[in-house]
């Protein structure tokens, strides 16, 4: 497994990271508990130290079994990155990071995760009505608490980490980035080469596009969010799966690869990032060791991106995930209710 350094964080961390939304079973269709232990299990023995998680992903249920998964020797050489800021007390998923809420959340999160530390806290989403100030200084007091390592934001613009990091010293970012949704080229992924920011992609297989193993027949079960996310409906779908059978046979032919190790060798080859891959059976993760040990050159760079732009014709990003703003009002005293 291929590590990176994340300044402040005691151990490197893996190259690849277990995303755990699914595990969360909300707006995935549902999950099991002891097939989501089991692939905690299966990344970590394959190397994995990085797990991505939130406390809005099955309203707690992604947390508690990452901590149940990791207790009994396993805490020790991993790395949890856990989020902050959404709040959905009234049945909506809104933004809120009032000093309140975050205070809230922490200690809620420490104990569904049984740690006493939380390695990467990172804000979830912008909330425009609370002062990044003091957003950024909660988060500072709370590192000086020892209660958490270090801060990561996620979904912010170039110019909302401007102005939060007068207030605190960040460490990562997490927006997405994938194959198929690159927006962050144009400005997140400079900044955060200029910055030294350690980037935690997120959508790694977009949804399961890049996976290989999605065809124009799948269906969703239950609130699977594939039931609405634009990219799969037609005639849209069916641009993506072209796309993603060019690439299959172009990394089988060039490398020996499948379209999967293609996907996160890319996503490694773009800068200091770590890929998030969201798993929640053991199987998915087997063949996590594929993306490892080679590098895509030049050449292959610009032949995917040929792919692609001859593939594609209605690109859409992933902007159907964005929680709505929230509603409360910022005041004078930088307070919001
Ligand atoms: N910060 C944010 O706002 C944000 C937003 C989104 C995600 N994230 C983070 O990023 C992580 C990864 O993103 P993601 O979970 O949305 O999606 P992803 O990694 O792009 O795709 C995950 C899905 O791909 C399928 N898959 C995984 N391995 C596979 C394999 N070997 N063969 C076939 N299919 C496979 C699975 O779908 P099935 O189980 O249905 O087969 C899995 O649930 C999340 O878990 C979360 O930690 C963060």
């Amino acid at each position: 497994m291929e590590t990176i350094k994340i300044p402040g964080v005691p151990v490197n961390a893996s190259r690849i990271g277990l995303g755990t939304w699914a595990i969360g079973g909300w707006m995935w269709g549902g999950t099991e508990e002891s097939e989501a232990i089991s692939t905690i299990h299966a990344a970590f023995d394959k190397g994995i130290n990085l797990i991505d998680t939130a406390p809005v992903y099955g309203f707690g249920r992604s947390e508690e079994l990452v901590g149940k998964a990791l207790a009994g020797g396993r805490r020790e050489g991993a790395i949890i990155a856990t989020k902050v800021g959404l709040d959905w007390g009234s049945g909506k998923i809104l933004r809120n990071s009032s000093p309140a809420r975050l205070r809230s959340e922490l200690e809620d999160s420490l104990r569904r995760l049984k740690t006493d530390v939380i390695d990467i806290y990172q804000v979830h989403w912008p909330d425009e009505t609370a002062a990044f100030e003091e957003t950024a200084k909660s988060l500072e007091a709370f590192r000086r608490e020892g209660k958490i390592r270090v801060i990561g934001l996620s979904n912010f613009s170039p110019e909302q980490m401007g102005r939060f990091r007068k207030s605190a010293t960040l460490a990562t970012i997490q927006p997405p980035y994938n194959l198929f949704e690159r927006e962050i080229e144009k400005d997140v992924l400079p900044y955060a080469e200029k910055h030294g920011l350690v980037v935690l992609a997120y959508g790694a297989l977009c949804r399961g596009l890049l996976s290989g193993k999605i065809t124009a027949k799948i269906e969703f079960k239950g609130d699977d969010l594939r039931k609405v996310d634009p990219k799969f409906q037609q005639p849209r779908l069916g641009h993506y799966l072209e796309a993603a059978v060019l690439l299959d046979s172009f990394a089988r032919k060039r490398y020996g690869k499948s379209v999967l190790a293609l996907a996160v060798r890319w996503l490694l080859d773009r800068g200091k990032i770590i890929a998030l891959w969201g798993a929640r059976r053991p199987e998915q993760v087997a063949p996590l060791n594929e993306a490892m040990g080679w590098k895509l050159d030049a050449d292959a760079m610009r032949e995917i991106d040929q792919i692609l732009s001859e593939t594609i014709k209605d690109e859409v990003g992933p902007e159907f995930m964005a929680p709505p703003p929230s509603t409360r009002v910022l005041q004078t005293n930088g307070e919001s209710s």
